[in-house]
C-alpha cells in the first residue's frame, strides 16, 4: 500500500452491508475427519453406483461446454420418474438452492413465513436472507402439525409455509388429509418438501395440477446418494415453474452433476436395493436403542430423532461423548424450542451402527 491507495482506507465497510444481513452469523468450516463415523448429516452411507462414476467420468471431457439452459436433459429424465410434465420440473442446484429462490419470487421485506418447528432449519435462514420474517408455530407434543396454530399464525403478510414431510428432524409423517385441510385453508404458498420422498413414498406431487399454491421439493442428496453433487428440483404448476426460472441462475446445476442425476435415475435397482439395507438396519437399530432406555421417535425417513430424557441425561452431553469416540450425531437439544433432551442420527451401514451402539452403550 503506498499513499494513492489512502482514501480506501476512509470507506466504512461496515455502513455498506445490508442491515439484515449482518444478524446472519458467520459459517465455521467443521473438519469431520476421514475416519469419523458421519452419521450427523442425514447422508446415505453408501456410495454412488458405479453407472454414476461412470457417468461423470464420460462427461469430464466435455466440461468446457456450458450445461444446457433450464438443465436439458436431466428436465425431462425428473418428469418421467415424477411423472409431471416437463415444464412443471425447476432443477436446482440442491433443493436449498430452489427454498431461497421460492423466497425470493414471493417475498418482499417484512413479508411473513410460517414454519412449523422444529424443521429444517435453512427455511428460517433462507428467509432471513430475503428479509423476510420467520413466524414459528410449534408442533404438538408428537412433532405431529398443529392445524389450528397454523391457520391462527396467518396474517395477509404471510406469503410462504414450508412443510417438510417427512419432517427434519423429527422424522415423522403428517397424514395426507391434514396436507389437503393445510392447502384447502390457506392461500398463501405451500411448500411440501418431500426429500426423502423415496424412504416412504408418501406424496402430494399429484395435487399440483389441483392447488395452483402449491410446490413440492425433492432431493437426490438422500435416497439417490447424490449428496455432494448438489441436485434437488421442484414439482409445480407451469406459471411459478417458469417465475422460477425467470431468476435462477443460467446454469444452476453443472454439467457432471446433470450426467451424474441421469445415471442415477436409471439405476433404480441400486437405489432400491441401499432403500431396502437401510429399512432393515432400521428396525435392528430400534430394538436396540430402545433396549438401552432411548426414546426413538417413529421414522419414515433414514434417519432417527431420538429423545434421551428417561436416562436423565442431556443430548448434548451425549452427543460430545459420542464425538470423543469419533462417532458423529446431530444434537438438537435446546434448539428450536426443544428441550434439552433430543439428537438426531442417520442410519449407517451395518458396521457403522455397530458402532455407534459401541459408542452409546459405553456412555449409557
Ligand atoms: C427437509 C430437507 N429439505 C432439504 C434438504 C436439503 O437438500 P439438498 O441437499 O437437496 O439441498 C434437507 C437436507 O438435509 C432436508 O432435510
Amino acid at each position: 500500500m503506498n499513499g494513492n491507495y489512502a482514501s480506501t482506507l476512509n470507506i466504512n465497510l461496515d455502513s455498506l452491508f445490508n442491515e439484515h444481513i449482518k444478524t446472519l452469523t458467520s459459517k465455521k468450516a467443521i473438519a469431520r475427519g476421514d475416519n469419523a463415523i458421519r452419521l450427523d448429516k442425514g447422508e446415505l452411507p453408501y456410495p454412488p453406483s458405479l453407472k454414476v462414476v461412470q457417468a461423470i467420468a464420460e462427461t469430464a471431457h466435455q466440461i468446457n461446454r456450458y450445461p444446457n439452459v433450464l438443465g436439458g436433459s436431466l428436465r425431462a429424465a425428473l418428469a418421467e420418474y415424477t411423472g409431471a410434465k416437463p415444464e412443471q420440473i425447476v432443477i436446482g442446484n440442491g433443493s436449498d438452492d430452489l427454498i431461497e429462490l421460492i423466497l425470493k419470487i414471493f417475498l418482499k421485506p417484512g413479508d411473513e413465513v410460517l414454519l412449523p418447528r422444529p424443521t429444517f432449519f435453512v427455511y428460517g435462514f433462507a428467509t432471513r436472507v430475503v428479509n423476510g420474517i420467520p413466524i414459528k408455530v410449534d408442533r404438538k407434543k408428537d412433532f405431529s402439525l398443529d392445524l389450528d396454530a397454523i391457520v391462527h399464525r396467518v396474517t395477509p403478510k404471510t406469503k410462504v409455509i414450508f412443510l417438510a414431510n417427512p419432517n427434519n428432524p423429527t422424522a415423522n409423517l403428517e397424514p395426507r388429509k391434514n396436507l389437503i385441510e393445510i392447502l384447502e385453508k390457506l392461500d398463501c404458498i405451500v411448500v411440501i418438501d418431500e426429500c426423502y420422498y423415496e424412504f416412504c413414498r408418501e406424496t402430494v406431487a399429484d395435487l399440483v395440477d389441483i392447488y395452483p399454491n402449491l410446490i413440492v421439493l425433492r432431493s437426490l442428496s438422500k435416497s439417490f446418494g447424490l449428496a455432494g453433487i448438489r441436485v434437488g428440483y421442484a414439482i409445480t404448476n407451469p406459471k411459478i415453474a417458469d417465475y422460477l426460472y425467470r431468476i435462477a441462475q443460467l446454469f444452476p446445476v453443472n454439467k457432471v452433476a446433470i450426467a451424474a442425476s441421469r445415471a442415477a435415475l436409471k439405476d433404480r435397482e441400486y437405489i432400491q436395493d441401499n432403500i431396502k439395507q437401510i429399512q432393515q438396519s432400521k428396525q435392528q437399530l430400534i430394538t436396540a436403542l430402545e433396549e438401552l432406555g432411548l426414546v426413538v421417535y417413529p421414522s419414515a425417513t433414514n434417519f432417527f430423532f431420538i429423545g434421551t430424557k428417561p436416562l436423565g441425561i442431556t443430548s448434548g452431553e451425549l452427543v460430545q461423548s459420542l464425538q470423543e469416540k469419533n462417532v458423529l450425531v446431530a444434537d438438537f437439544g435446546g434448539k428450536q424450542g426443544l428441550e434439552p433432551y433430543y439428537f438426531r442420527t442417520a442410519i449407517g451401514t451395518p458396521e457403522e451402527n455397530q458402532l455407534f451402539l459401541e459408542a452409546l452403550s459405553s456412555k449409557l
